[in-house]
């Protein structure tokens, strides 16, 4: 990926003239099964565009209650586009499309009007858990009966397509616009894409531009996205199978509760009292094993390319003494 980033062609992309970010839209927007794709320096930007693609101030987006752009996007949806999140409850990421029906209001004299629905693929905070193309085939079901467009945060939409054995496009369908980031489970330093209907992605450009997210020469980065798809997209059913690996050892070590994962992204709840998840964080830190406590009684790891077998045997070493 180095070697493609220095010996990335490139030209001024505020102008539209960078070869190399050219070719990524094009391959991402290919592989997704939508009319084009913009290039963006974060998931956040890209998922923000997306609402303010949609949505007019004043009005509402239904969104899955522990959702990345719900809790973990400063409120953006407010103090960007004036945009009221209403959050709904599901299982693992699972909306039910009757609770989503319950939730869109269509505008009266005594409510704000529903003018998107939010779905995220996988689902990050349940731990990466992929959401089934049925359910989400039902919340469209319900976006069409009330005339709504969904946006995707599909950051790993990638794992969900390993997992459902499934073309990212088949993943993709259910959603008008969908995120997907390079910067995760792929691998690359920087980028996500957004991609849906050509006239929508025209208008993408200039809010990017508005959000300071048009950027020169930035076809280096684009060069590593187009490696990563390339080389590392087909290698990440391997950091699937090192995550369950992780798991099943955690199954064993008292004071641990691993949920099982369906990807690469594993949530281990922390059973034992009075041993906080940053002290686990820490015990490990001091065996150079990165791990990140994400609450006060549960941990998050990730596998990936980075991580080999022996990385992997050396990570529940740690756990197992961290627990000692
Ligand atoms: C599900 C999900 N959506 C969006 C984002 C935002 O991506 P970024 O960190 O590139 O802004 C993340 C980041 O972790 C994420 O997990």
């Amino acid at each position: 990926m180095r070697a493609a980033i220095a010996s990335a062609e490139v030209d001024d992309d505020v102008l539209g003239k960078d070869p190399t970010v050219d070719r990524l839209e094009r391959r991402v927007a290919e592989l997704l099964g939508k009319e084009a794709a913009l290039f963006f320096p974060s998931g956040t930007q890209a998922n923000q565009t997306g609402i303010l693609l949609h949505t007019e101030p004043g009005t509402e987006a239904i969104c899955e209650a522990e959702a990345h752009v719900f809790h973990y996007e400063f409120a953006d949806a407010a103090w960007l586009a004036g945009v009221q999140l209403v959050p709904v409850p599901s299982e693992r990421g699972r909306l039910r499309p009757d609770d989503v029906r319950a939730a869109i209001r269509p505008g009266d004299r005594h409510h704000s009007r529903t003018t998107l629905i939010c779905v995220e693929q996988t689902h990050g905070a349940s731990g990466g858990s992929v959401v089934p193309l049925k359910t989400l085939a039902a919340v469209r079901g319900v976006a069409d009966d009330h005339g709504l467009p969904i946006h995707m945060d599909g950051a790993r939409i990638w794992h969900a397509a390993v997992v459902l054995d499934q073309p990212l496009s088949g993943v993709a369908e259910v959603a008008d616009t969908v995120m997907a980031s390079l910067s995760k489970g792929l691998g690359c330093p920087a980028g996500s894409m957004l991609a849906g209907p050509a006239d929508l992605i025209e208008r993408a450009w200039t809010i990017r531009k508005r959000l300071g997210g048009g950027m020169r020469q930035v076809g280096i980065l684009a060069a590593a996205g187009l490696h990563a798809l390339e080389h590392h997209l087909p290698r990440l059913a391997e950091d699937h199978a090192r995550a369950r690996r992780l798991f099943e050892a955690c199954r064993e070590i008292d004071g641990l509760s691993p949920v099982e994962p369906d990807t690469n992204t594993l949530r281990i709840d922390v059973t034992r009292e009075n041993l906080p998840a940053a002290e686990i964080e820490r015990r490990l830190h001091e065996r150079d094993v990165w791990i990140l406590a994400l609450g006060p009684d549960w941990l998050r790891a990730v596998t990936h390319r980075d991580v080999d077998d022996a990385g992997i045997e050396r990570a529940i070493d740690a756990l197992r003494a961290a627990m000692t």
